[in-house]
């Protein structure tokens, strides 16, 4: 989701800051739509079993969007889940908040409350959550590293945290177009540096075991690959 920039022909990352962007609007649809799309939901509904939820528990969701992720953790755990999105664009969460409105949720919709907050500034008390994730947040973030100690701050120990980021490969064999687009992300190799942001915070995956109670238990999935189908479309 990088934009061409008119005066210099560039494809630059306005997604860090859309509120301020002179593209804020299409930027809003275009989250709505390529985040809305089928594959996007399936990969979603694919991940988000990797958080572990039970009911009566509360998930965070940075970089909320348009909602579509906060709207299937809801499905997903029936209702029985608080989930808190946010996002720093207040545009996004405008769209948030109406298609939450107008999707097929019924009471479910008031388990989701949206709010305004920069991933790296939550203003969460400490062990807030139970779980936190973000999904196609970090490639766009100038602090990836700071987004994830601020998720690492809120989530109680023993919690779990997921980061769903593209995979520095899946640009592999893609035409010069797409490369110039997709080579213009802020964090173009965040699907291979998630794993360094993780280790320097101390995180376990899940394919370490704990090795005290106290410790916080990172799941994470960083690698999708479809995403450059979807970025040239
Ligand atoms: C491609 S959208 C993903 C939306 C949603 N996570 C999803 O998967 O449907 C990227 C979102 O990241 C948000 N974002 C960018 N920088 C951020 C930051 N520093 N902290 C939190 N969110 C950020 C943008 O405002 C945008 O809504």
């Amino acid at each position: 989701m990088t934009a061409e920039d008119a005066v210099t022909g560039r494809w630059v990352d306005p997604m860090g800051d859309i509120d301020r962007s002179p593209m804020s609007e299409s930027l809003v649809t275009l989250i709505a739509q390529s985040c809305g799309n089928d594959a996007h939901v399936a990969r979603a509904r694919e991940m988000l079993p990797l958080l572990s939820l039970q009911a009566g528990e509360s998930v965070l969701e940075v970089g909320c969007g348009t909602g579509v992720v906060a709207r299937e953790l809801v499905r997903l755990t029936s209702g029985s889940v608080q989930v808190s999105g946010v996002d720093p664009s207040a545009l996004a969460l405008e769209q948030a908040a109406t298609e939450t409105a107008t999707a097929d949720l019924g009471d479910w919709a008031d388990r989701i409350t949206y709010r305004q907050m920069a991933g790296q500034a939550l203003t969460f008390r400490d062990n807030t959550f139970d779980a936190a994730m973000c999904s196609r947040v970090l490639i766009y973030a100038a602090d990836p590293q700071d987004i994830v100690a601020e998720m690492v701050r809120v989530v109680r120990p023993g919690g779990r945290i997921i980061c769903v980021e593209p995979a520095h490969q899946f640009w592999a064999g893609v035409d010069d177009v797409l490369r110039d687009k997709t080579s213009a992300f802020t964090n173009t190799d965040i699907g291979r540096d998630c794993l360094g942001c993780y280790d320097g915070l101390g995180l376990m995956t899940s394919r370490s075991r704990p090795t005290s109670s106290s410790a916080r238990l990172c799941r994470i999935s960083t690698a999708y690959a479809p995403m450059c189908s979807r970025i040239g479309g």
